[in-house]
């Protein structure tokens, strides 16, 4: 096949991903030969860097992230041009234009472009704008917008959003990143599924009692208090990430692997999630904010403006899809900072069996479970019962176990490397469709108008701990409790 030929645009390109995430990233698909050499980075932000600044930092960048090669490292840097921007200049734009089309003419690129938006979102309809204005989507190839979270603040907003970037863009050229796509074992969720017998034959309510799927983080907002105390953890993690992954474990069997009949399954979930009644809310979800624990300080004293802060930094909830598959079966759903540990972790409960003669009380009593570990380990698990060694017939659980790291180990790709490699070959299977954005802006519109008209009782847990107790009395009401995470 040949080595995809393009030229990343990246708005942001001084900031916290471009270091963090996409350098790194970039590095390893031209290390791994995903790219050849014809490819360019041209990074853009308003400080005033010059090429050999620019170059400096992705070099620093990539140093600090795990896996490099000096040897290549340089000629690697020397595909990075920067130019100092301001996104609401036209002026801006037409040296771009120009900076690009010298570019085009060096590397063999054949016109393609993608543009990242990697930095403030007020800005994303006006930058889409300005790149249809001023000519910048006119070159010989394709041209792709890709966009960073979050996808508006609420659904009314989004949809704003969406209308201004769709005036310059098209659905099939834009690509918004939710990163939990990219990840190795959430893509594995459908394998999973639909390549086992063994687990799509009871995978529904007549089988599945319940689904836990946990995103615990230890960190904290770090430096972004700012955007966090506006966002808190349900706009910032169950609009996107939570809701993918639900999405994912509860979508029918596509009838062909392609993004359209993958999306068009997931967009049906998501038209299935019930309603949180706003009088009903207490029922079905639980906010939390972290206080002073083993972890350090409390959410409101990380820094002097979140002093009384009522954003959340911690939600769990129950949610239902009323569709034939999953009538009646609770996907439980937790994320939040400051926890315990950092885990990513599905587990999927089965029912019992009706007559089970091998334990003596309740306790000995194990239900058979799928767990699928995302984060930090990677891999599945299945919990079974066998028969415990010499002493009658007793039952004891047993854990069959696969882990994904022993096996590709350090070469599992990042996400990014994943979802920027999917972008330049134009596979948009893994990348958010509008329509999984609206429906997920419009469960998630339910909780939080129904919190927004009372007072929350924060700080309710402590930093470092699970979460709060109303958390575990979600599931308790209905007879089931959270698996641990480790
Ligand atoms: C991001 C959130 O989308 O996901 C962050 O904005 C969060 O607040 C991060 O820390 C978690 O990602 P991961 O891959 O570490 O689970």
């Amino acid at each position: 096949v040949d080595k995809p030929n393009v030229v990343i645009v990246i708005f942001g390109a001084t900031g916290d991903l471009s270091k963090r995430k996409l350098f790194p990233s970039i590095y390893r698909l031209y290390q791994n030969g995903k790219i050849g050499e014809d490819f360019a980075v041209v990074g853009l932000a308003r400080r005033p860097w010059t090429n050999d600044i620019f170059r400096e930092k992705v070099c620093e960048s990539i140093n600090e992230s795990q896996a490099h090669n000096e040897d290549d490292l340089e000629s690697f840097a020397a595909h990075f041009y920067y130019q100092s921007f301001d996104v609401t200049d036209n002026s801006s734009y037409t040296h771009l234009d120009g900076l690009l089309d010298q570019l085009e003419g060096q590397y063999q690129t054949n016109g393609n472009r993608v543009f990242y938006l990697a930095m403030a979102p007020e800005y994303f309809g006006t930058i889409a704008n300005q790149l249809e204005q001023n000519g910048l989507k006119e070159s010989a190839g394709w041209t792709r917008l890709v966009i960073e979270k979050p996808f508006g603040h609420d659904l009314a907003s989004a949809k704003e959003l969406n209308n201004q970037i769709r005036l310059a863009f098209n659905e099939d050229q834009i690509y918004r990143i939710d990163h939990y796509l990219g990840k190795e074992m959430v893509q594995n969720i459908e394998v999973i599924r639909f390549a086992n017998g063994i687990f799509e034959h009871l995978w529904n309510n007549r089988f599945i009692s319940n689904i836990q799927v946990t995103s615990s983080e230890k960190l904290g907002v770090e430096e972004r208090a700012r955007y966090y105390d506006r966002s808190g953890a349900t706009r910032d993690m169950v609009q996107n990430h939570m809701l993918q992954m639900v999405a994912l474990l509860a979508m029918e069997p596509p009838i062909k692997l392609t993004p359209d009949e993958i999306r068009s399954e997931k967009v049906k979930v998501l038209r299935a999630l019930r309603l949180v009644e706003p009088t009903e809310v207490e029922n079905y979800f639980v906010r939390g904010q972290y206080g002073p624990g083993r972890l350090g300080k409390g959410y409101r004293e990380e820094a002097p403006e979140l002093k009384d802060s009522t954003t959340e930094t911690y939600v769990a909830g129950k949610v239902m899809i009323d569709n034939y598959r999953w009538a009646g079966v609770p996907f439980y759903i937790r994320t939040g900072k400051k926890m315990k540990e950092k885990s990513i972790k599905i587990v999927v409960e089965f029912r019992d069996i009706p007559m089970n003669l091998y334990y003596k009380d309740e306790s000995e009593r194990h239900p058979n479970l799928l767990v699928i570990n995302i984060q930090p380990d990677e891999g599945i698990t299945l919990h079974l019962n066998a028969k415990k060694a010499g002493v009658g017939s007793i039952a004891q659980p047993i854990e069959l176990s696969y882990t994904n790291n022993g096996v590709d180990g350090i070469n599992t790709p990042e996400a990014y490397e994943k979802l920027i490699y999917d972008c330049i070959i134009g596979d948009t299977t893994n990348f958010t469709h509008w329509d999984e954005v609206a429906y997920s802006w419009k469960f998630v519109d339910a909780v939080l108008d129904a919190w927004s008209e009372t007072e929350p009782l924060f700080p309710n847990y402590t930093a470092g701990s699970m979460g709060p107790e109303a958390a575990d009395r979600l599931l308790e009401k209905d007879g089931f409790h959270w698996w641990p995470v480790t």
